[in-house]
């Protein structure tokens, strides 16, 4: 029928990497200096859902269009055109193969995404966002893809995008390929498999950031010595001690690593000439903070992280609640200036995504 319409809807949950990805060797492909690593967030406080719809109804000459938070947001933009291409390319083969099939590749596609979380939490949405997207239209399309496949669709979205169709522990390996066919997430473990895990996010500021994750990296991979070490050595060890913290539950070991490589991570921001700088005195404040929380606790309790922007994610032990989340409301709420009281909780791990 000519007016039918068909739609899809799914979610996708944050993630927040505990070894970065920081470095393109691809820019065109979004293929990664790096492999990287990170923990999925619970979907019950951040996620993006997004419904997709086509219809031979739907005005070609509107073209496709995404409705992100109830804005018009532009989709001509490279990296979600290469997605829909992408997509797009799989259902036409799909089409060819059976012409029974509807010709859902030729309609045009509308998208409708939410966040659950404020745009005030300051948290990065591009990872949830293009993940959602690109498993609302493979839902839509009816696609037999694996996550994994998926993910290398959504890495073109945004490189951290491909870690969010999985929930737990996921890896993303960078690949050797050059046309990017081996650039794609694993999951590393389950969320089951280490359920007492928590995050918590210490808002800093709200502000977009001030030079994005995207032109940052480009301009260290282009001027930082440091960087080179940090690719060549410090990842691929971080990666491998993470992995291995991870399979054997050892919180000390899984802290210590993501402490280390968000340092190392903000050490070659610090190389890039002009300098980068992501934190602020708030931020080093929290770092200070989770260092006093771990000497007084006599063992390491708690691992700061921060991505590109001042904004603190903390992970920690169910068991250690009141050591760590009591101590840093105490710490940082009565004594640092310019914190804000947004999304601060505790975040489970994601178990599983929403299908369908
Ligand atoms: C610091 O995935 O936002 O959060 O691929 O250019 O869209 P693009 O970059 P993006 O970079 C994320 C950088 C990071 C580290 C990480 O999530 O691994």
């Amino acid at each position: 029928m000519a007016d039918t319409v068909y739609r899809a809807s799914t979610t996708a949950p944050v993630n927040i990497a505990v070894v970065k990805y920081w470095g393109k060797r691809d820019a065109k492909l979004n293929l990664p200096t790096n492999s990287s690593l990170s923990v999925t967030l619970s979907q019950a406080d951040l996620r993006t859902l997004t419904t997709a719809s086509c219809s031979a109804a739907y005005p070609a000459a509107a073209g496709d269009s995404l409705l992100l938070n109830g804005e018009p947001s532009d989709v001509a933009g490279a990296r979600t055109q290469a997605c829909f291409r992408e997509l797009r390319a799989r259902r036409a083969a799909l089409e060819a193969a059976d012409p029974a099939l509807p010709k859902l590749s030729t309609m045009p596609l509308r998208l409708v995404s939410e966040n659950n979380f404020p745009t005030a939490a300051g948290l990065a949405s591009s990872a949830a966002g293009f993940a959602a997207l690109v498993r609302a239209i493979a839902n839509l399309y009816e696609l037999p893809a694996s996550p994994s496949e998926l993910s290398k669709i959504a890495r073109q979205g945004s490189g951290s995008a491909c870690r969010s169709l999985f929930g737990g522990y996921v890896a993303w390996r960078m690949g050797d390929a050059a046309d990017g066919s081996d650039s794609m997430a694993d999951q590393v473990a389950e969320a089951a498999h280490w359920p007492e895990m928590r995050a918590l996010v210490l808002v800093v500021s709200a502000a977009k950031k001030g030079v994005s994750s995207t032109s940052g990296m480009q301009q260290t991979v282009a001027t930082s010595g440091l960087f080179q070490e940090r690719i060549a050595r410090v990842v691929p060890q971080n990666m491998a001690a993470m992995e291995e913290a991870i399979a054997e539950r050892n919180f000390a070991s899984f802290a210590e690593v993501t402490m280390r490589d968000s340092n190392s991570f903000h050490a070659t921001c610090a190389d890039t000439y002009p300098p980068i700088f992501y934190m602020n005195d708030v931020s080093r404040a929290a770092i200070r903070a989770v260092e006093q929380i771990n000497a007084a606790a006599g063992r390491t309790v708690a691992a700061y992280t921060f991505d590109a922007g001042p904004n603190a994610v903390i992970y920690y032990l169910e068991k250690d609640t009141e050591a760590v989340v009591g101590t840093l409301y105490h710490v940082l709420g009565g004594e640092v200036g310019g914190w804000k009281d947004a999304v601060v909780k505790g975040l489970k791990p994601s178990i599983s995504l929403d299908e369908g």
